[in-house]
């Protein structure tokens, strides 16, 4: 098991009108290569923070980020853009792209950021569109002429336009119907068989089920994880060891 991300002693406070809440203590954690691992807790533990932190998407107070062999945390801002442009995809609850733009031209603004060569970024996002089921009539219409799963499957497609070391991901299906959160699911487990490292935070014991590592964020810390086999639908045990592993965290 290759690891990809490993944090020492990652703290994150935050300062609100002079009170410090210490959001992460302490957290040594590795993420290893092709994982899809699962990030839960109750609400307000830290887990965007954690995932934030994780990505290079904001700094932590103390510690250390060993990401791909780099030593993230003291990089400067616009190191840490061009570092996150390369190894990071991002898919968020609501995925925000430029309104006035093609799906596929929001997808290629942010391929064109890393690779110049626009034949190229073009077939490689046809080539994803096709993955995510998004025909050709749909990824050339205007980001607000689609719907919540539509935004979200275009969302995976930028995410992974730039082949990003990690898909980061925070309740990616937070604002989908069931239909469109399977769809979005089965999307994001075709790309971890297929390779893709994953890390995905998220409420939801469906999601969850998705993964093969979750880890549990209770007081500033990981308090366990949960080992699974890599995800099939046939796995009747799968849901009850989740289940069981949740109760024993008091989720
Ligand atoms: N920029 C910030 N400034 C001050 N406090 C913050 C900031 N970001 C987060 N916090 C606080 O840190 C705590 C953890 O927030 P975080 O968003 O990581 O929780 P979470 O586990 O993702 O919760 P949820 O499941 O509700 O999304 C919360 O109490 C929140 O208010
Ligand atoms: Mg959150």
């Amino acid at each position: 098991m290759k690891t990809i991300i490993e944090t020492k002693k990652l703290c994150k406070t935050f300062s609100n009108e002079g009170v410090q809440q210490h959001i992460l203590r302490n957290v040594d954690v590795s993420i290893y290569e092709g994982d899809f691992t699962v990030i839960m807790g109750a609400s307000g533990a830290g887990k965007s923070t954690l995932l934030y932190a994780l990505s290079g998407m904001d700094k932590p107070t103390l510690g250390e980020i060993h990401f791909c062999g780099e030593e993230i945390s003291r990089y400067s801002d616009d190191k840490l853009a061009v570092f996150r442009r390369k190894n990071c995809g991002f898919i968020f609850q609501q995925i925000y792209m430029m309104d006035k733009m093609s799906l596929m031209d929001n997808v290629l603004a942010s391929g064109l950021l890393v690779n110049k060569d626009k034949k190229a970024v073009a077939t490689r996002a046809q080539e994803l569109f096709k993955k995510v089921n998004l025909p050709e009539v749909t990824y050339r219409k205007f980001a607000s002429q689609i719907s919540g799963g539509e935004a979200q499957r275009a969302g995976i497609v930028r995410g992974l336009i730039n082949k990003p070391s990690v898909l980061f991901a925070d309740e990616p299906t937070g604002a989908l119907n069931s239909a469109n959160s399977n769809a979005v699911l089965d999307v994001f487990s075709s790309f971890n068989q297929e390779g893709q490292s994953i890390v995905m935070v998220t409420h939801d014991l469906r999601s969850a089920l998705r993964g093969n590592r979750i880890l549990y964020l209770k007081d500033g810390q990981i308090a366990g994880e949960c080992n699974l086999d890599a995800y099939t639908k046939e796995d009747p045990n799968r849901r009850d060891k989740v289940n069981e592993f949740l109760k024993s965290m008091g989720y």
